[in-house]
């Protein structure tokens, strides 16, 4: 009883030191000097959710702001929506009026400063939205709007700009509502502003610095600049490759970052990628850019190519702008896969309007390392389709292109982490078309029709997934606790760890009700199983009724699997890799425990080896997928941020999707490897598959890195061979595959013979011999002598090179050197 108090006391302990870590209580990088919200139309000063006050403008504030307006028939008015769904503070009021009105402000600071305008457009007391026509202006002077009418749009409306006023000046925004002669006048209404100081040149252009290029992508691929006396307005800001970062997560000046996707990415095709932040931090010690510039949840996720893609396309976001201006498109990069380090390890192609930005763009070039934020500006000038002077609404487009000549770059692929994009003010004016409802884009293609919800939906997915994750968090650390005596390795750093940092990913994986699960696989009937693991079922079944995914479900009541089940879910949800099965979400209702993977059409690689109807691989087909799960396997030992022993490698852990693409499955055993240099192995129970076991690894239960690659080597075996490792219908010196193996290579006895006849014709005595060394190489008994991944790596791309040219006269055992070709 005492001890379920206990508990109890301390899983709301748990919880809340959870909620602390969730919303880390970090130093913002920026400080702004000047800082005030106001909640229009309201009496007192309010706490809003996210903590921020905002002061109310009906009392007086008069040291902050004051409130102009003339003595008329109609003077202003408060109010609040007629119907308040789902909105927060500043929304909740507004200040109307049918004559002009101004909010002006002293005291403000030397630097350029934001000023953010919250609309909420819908019916007030008796005044109609259509009614709602109005312009605004800076200092009388800059037109930030003009016939504005925001009722198009249901939601909430946010126009954001950055302007300089002159020292001494004091700064006035004038709401002027259209006067034109109207048996039902219009009004001007406004529900919140903000203005916030902000870094001298974090967008304007700092003439004293030579570093600083804003280039001009017009005619002339001149320089430009952005002087004090012209204003922006932030028509998009937006963080590549994940979720939306709300503005109490920015850097300190409220800056909202949206999400990419669905609204301006056009197709889900491009990986998502992102590394595991929270411990590690972006690199500013350089000083390329300021820490302030964007948050670490933007430069710590990202959107890159996928690295074998075969199709070549272009990344693309549109941006709907306005014609006639100018634009400032910022482009944000970091680079943190670690397996980019040096200049020209990826090298790409950047169209900004289709104009050809960057030829070689190279972030760790431009950045000068792995983990240092970089960004690079560019100004482009928008034209109307027919040349005419009108504004009109046009696509801005950027796009991304692998670099299209390999010699230029070790890996063919692309990477962006965030997008600024500012319309430059005109002859004092930055007002253009009025808002459209934003459309979410229809795709024909079935991916992407399950991610077409509205936006309100992924509000609430991510709510629930946040609170889930929350919960998962909470059992993976109570579970932890209930089974640390059966965890066979208490030195685990990895993620979980004393300091008590187990969060689930919410932002990389989606939570399944049991009701999406059950209708997903028809309440678990059993013709929709497609294997039988060790810890229970696995079925194939269709979300939201059209994507196929695979699901593993956990035997219910049976404790056994359950240490796997965390660790999977912790490991998958962080790694990303087109190499490894993604995992795209989780379900643990009703004490379910169930794992929903990408569903790989064509199975198993064995079940292309030997044993079933399918129509044996060729050999270059083979060495492709080699080559596929050896660099999903390179990825957990050294591109992840901890070195990962997957702990079960072996031909049914090898899955190919329906493009023939391999990417390695089921981490239920993986383990962190050693980092630390004193702890060179890490103490383990024998776990993994008999025939695949590393012999250093039952012998003296040492498991490093190298017990994958012993395995790895296994399967290179298997599938050359096309036999499983132990086969029990042989004669007895040939049932071990790995022991026969080595004694035809010591005895110099011809191992073609044991080379599966399909392919015998296909390899070259160069290819086979390379391929051997490889194997016995990975097969060696000491660990240390085995080759790392990224050798295996090396030597499959060689040996796909060698089939590739396939000059080389065909493998033939008569042929001179034939048989010794491995000696
Ligand atoms: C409202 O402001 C506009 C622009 O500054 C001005 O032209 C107009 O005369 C003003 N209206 C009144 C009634 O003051
Ligand atoms: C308003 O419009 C009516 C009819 O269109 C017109 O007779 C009247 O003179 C107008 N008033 C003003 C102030 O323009
Ligand atoms: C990518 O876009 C650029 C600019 O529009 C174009 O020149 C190029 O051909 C495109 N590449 C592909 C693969 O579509």
């Amino acid at each position: 009883m005492a001890n379920s108090i206990n508990e109890k006391f301390h899983t709301k302990i748990t919880l809340l030191s959870l909620y602390l870590l969730l919303f880390p209580l970090v130093a913002n990088s920026y400080n702004p000097d000047y800082n005030l919200a106001i909640n229009c139309g309201f009496s007192t000063n309010t706490t809003a959710l996210d903590s921020r006050i905002w002061v109310g403008d009906n009392i007086d504030n008069s040291n902050l702001f004051t409130f102009i307006e003339p003595k008329t028939t109609n003077p202003s008015l408060k109010s609040s929506p007629n119907s308040l769904s789902n909105i927060d503070i500043p929304l909740t009021t507004a200040r109307i009026s049918l004559s002009n009105f101004t909010y002006s402000f002293s005291s403000i600071t030397n630097t350029p400063v934001f000023i953010s305008l919250h609309f909420y457009p819908t019916s007030y007391q008796n005044f109609d939205p259509s009614n709602a026509l109005f312009s605004v202006k800076v200092n009388n002077n800059l037109t930030l709007l003009k016939n504005f009418s925001p009722y198009y749009e249901k939601e909430k409306i946010t126009k954001e700009y950055c302007i300089q006023i002159k020292p001494n000046e004091k700064l006035s925004i004038t709401f002027i509502p259209n006067n034109i002669n109207h048996s039902n006048p219009y009004y001007a209404f406004i529900n919140g502003i903000e203005i916030v100081s902000m870094p001298s040149f974090l967008y304007y252009t700092d003439l004293n610095d030579p570093k600083y290029l804003l280039k001009s992508l017009d005619f002339d691929n001149t320089e430009y600049q952005i002087h004090n006396d012209k204003a922006l307005e932030m028509v998009y800001r937006v963080n590549v490759g994940q979720n939306q970062v709300p503005p109490n997560q920015d850097t300190g000046m409220f800056r909202n970052w949206d999400s990419d996707f669905p609204l301006y990415l056009e197709k889900e095709y491009p990986q998502s990628v992102s590394t595991v932040y929270g411990s590690d931090h972006p690199n500013y010690l350089n000083n390329t850019i300021p820490n302030y510039t964007a948050p670490e949840a933007v430069y710590f996720t990202a959107r890159s190519y996928g690295m074998d893609v075969t199709e070549d396309y272009n990344v693309t976001w549109n941006f709907k702008v306005d014609s006639s201006f100018t634009y400032m498109v910022r482009l944000h990069f970091c680079e943190f896969d670690l397996l980019i380090k040096n200049k020209g390890d990826r090298v790409f192609q950047i169209f900004i309007n289709d104009i050809l930005a960057e030829q070689y763009a190279d972030v760790i070039y431009w950045s000068g390392g792995n983990m240092i934020p970089v960004h690079k500006d560019y100004a482009v000038k928008m034209y109307s389709q027919n040349g005419s002077s009108e504004i009109e609404r046009v696509n801005l487009s950027i796009k991304l292109q692998r670099e299209p000549e390999s010699i230029y770059t070790n890996y063919r692929d692309v990477i962006m982490n965030g997008i600024e994009i500012f319309k430059i003010s005109d002859k004092n004016n930055l007002a253009g078309l009025n808002p459209i409802k934003h459309i979410i884009p229809s795709s024909p293609n079935r991916r992407s029709k399950s991610k077409k919800s509205p936006i309100v939906m992924f509000a609430l997915v991510g709510l629930s997934c946040l609170l889930l994750a929350f919960i998962m968090g909470v059992i993976v650390f109570l579970r932890r606790r209930r089974f640390e005596s059966q965890f066979e390795m208490k030195e685990s750093h990895w993620k979980i760890n004393n300091e008590g940092s187990s969060i689930l990913p919410s932002h990389l994986c989606r939570c399944f009700t049991i009701v999406e699960i059950r209708a997903a696989t028809n309440n678990f009937e059993d013709i929709f199983i497609i294997g039988v693991g060790g810890f229970g079922n696995v079925y194939k079944g269709y979300i939201d009724g059209l994507i196929p995914v695979a699901i593993k479900r956990r035997k219910l009541g049976s404790r056994q699997g359950l240490n796997e089940f965390m660790n999977e879910i912790e490991l998958l949800s962080q790694l990303r890799h087109i190499h490894l099965v993604s995992l795209i979400g989780y379900c643990n209702e009703d004490a379910e425990m169930i794992l929903v993977y990408d569903f790989m059409e064509h199975g198993t690689l064995r079940e292309h080896l030997y044993g079933s109807d399918n129509e044996p691989l060729r050999w270059n087909q083979r060495l492709n997928i080699l080559l596929c799960a050896a660099r999903g396997l390179h990825y957990l030992h050294e591109g992840a941020k901890h070195n990962i022993i997957h702990r079960d490698v072996k031909s049914t852990n090898i899955l190919l999707d329906e493009k023939w693409v391999a990417k390695v499955s089921d981490f239920g055993l993986s383990k962190v490897g050693p980092t630390g240099i004193s702890m060179t192995h890490v103490s383990t129970m024998v776990k993994g598959s008999i025939g695949y076991l590393d012999p250093e690894c039952y012998l003296r239960n040492k498991l490093t890195l190298k017990s994958d690659v012993y395995s790895f080597g296994v399967v290179l075996l298997e599938v050359l061979c096309a036999r499983p490792p132990l086969d029990h219908s042989l004669d007895k010196e040939k049932v071990n595959m790995v022991a026969l193996f080595k004694k035809c290579y010591n005895e110099g006895v011809i191992v073609e013979e044991m080379v599966d006849p399909f392919i015998k014709d296909s390899i070259t005595s160069e290819c086979l011999k390379c391929y051997c060394e490889m194997v016995l190489s990975c097969l060696h008994g000491d660990g240390n002598q085995r080759m790392s991944m990224s050798d295996v790596v090396g030597t499959l791309e060689l040996a796909l090179k060698l089939v590739m040219s396939g000059e080389d006269g065909k493998f033939d055992a008569t042929q001179k050197g034939g048989s010794k070709a491995i000696g």
